[in-house]
């Protein structure tokens, strides 16, 4: 099927806010729009020609005030297949007073009229506040521990397609470092708008007070955690944003929280696992488990990851509505 072949247009506004900030505040139809739209994606760039003219004209800055590989490379191939000129900028965060360099550097290039800004940044709130300042469309890639929109919606993207339905009533068990996690905080907030039903399983030092208050199910032991989960989404021990120590070792932390094929067992025989990236294998999870290819959806998620942001960049910026998303 050629992506082109469709002459029908759907309606241009696919997403009715100006930036994509983060999940909190969208509604079930918020999402389940840029779902779908991701899935018309998925299935684009799996055909030979990547290439569209969605964005033509449009200017894409990626800037990136933490180091990134697959996000950054994510969003940079999404502009690009969608026709957009794309630029990367990578600013170091040691040197410079965050603040201040933070909207200086929003200003500057806001002058060059940009029409998307892709912004990750290690302060919370920060990608927020530089979208009070510019006049161009902001997509949040992480700030801080508060919010990683795409990495919630590629998320669900990936069980849909896997399981073939929605998230309303699948088990969610989301395990480890809760407390750093921008990732759990995004799909904490989407799992419970779609209807699913969501658990934190970690040490109870790196679970967030008032998670229990967002309907979220706390366990601090992984046989109880599991106990009939559908989904097993794991997370990296976050160190580079402990201030002190939160686990004992990590040797002790994977024996009682990595995700091993004995811990597996409690859970639902059908459970799909799940990981952002990057991976510390050893230590939250083992390779036998990552590398399962009937139930790990890890490399499934990088795919879809590019999808996703296609979807998001064409929803907030596309210069022309999607005649053939029409019936895919
Ligand atoms: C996550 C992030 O940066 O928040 N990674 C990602 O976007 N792929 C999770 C992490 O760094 O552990």
């Amino acid at each position: 099927m050629t992506i082109n072949q469709y002459s029908e247009p759907i309606p241009k506004t696919v997403f009715r806010f100006r930036h994509l900030l983060g999940i909190e505040g969208l509604l079930r139809d918020d999402i389940e729009r840029l779902l779908d739209l991701s899935d018309v994606y998925v299935g684009a760039n799996r055909q030979s020609d990547k290439k569209h003219s969605n964005l033509r004209g449009r200017t894409q800055i990626n800037l990136f005030f933490e180091n990134s590989t697959r996000t950054r490379t994510s969003f940079e191939l999404a502009g690009k297949r969608l026709g957009a000129d794309v630029i990367n900028m990578s600013v170091g965060t040691s040197s410079i007073k965050k603040g201040e360099t933070l909207i200086d550097t929003a200003m500057t290039l806001n002058a060059m009229h940009p029409d998307v800004l892709v912004v990750r940044h290690p302060d919370s709130g920060s990608v927020h506040l530089l979208a009070e300042k510019v006049n161009c469309s902001v997509i949040n890639a992480g700030d801080g521990t508060h919010e990683h929109p795409t990495q919630a919606l590629l998320d669900a993207v990936t069980i849909r397609r896997r399981l073939g339905h929605g998230l309303e009533g699948l088990t969610v068990a989301i395990c480890g470092d809760i407390a750093h996690s921008r990732v759990a905080r995004s799909n904490i907030h989407l799992l419970s708008i779609m209807g699913a039903r969501l658990r934190a399983v970690a040490p109870p030092t790196l679970i967030p007070a008032g998670l229990d208050r967002m309907g979220v199910e706390l366990h601090y032991d992984m046989e109880t955690g599991l106990k009939d989960a559908d989904i097993i989404m794991m997370l990296r021990l976050q160190t580079e944003r402990m201030k002190g120590s939160y686990v004992p070792s990590i040797r002790e932390y994977y024996r009682l929280y990595g995700l091993d094929n004995d811990k597996l067992k409690a859970a639902n025989p059908n459970a799909l696992i799940m990981h952002p990236g990057p991976m510390n294998r050893g230590v939250e999870i083992d390779s036998e488990v990552a590398d399962d290819i009937d139930r790990s959806l890890i490399r499934e998620q990088v795919e879809v990851g590019v999808a996703v942001r296609m979807a998001c960049l064409e929803a907030l910026v596309g210069t022309q509505s999607q005649p053939w998303a029409k019936n895919n």
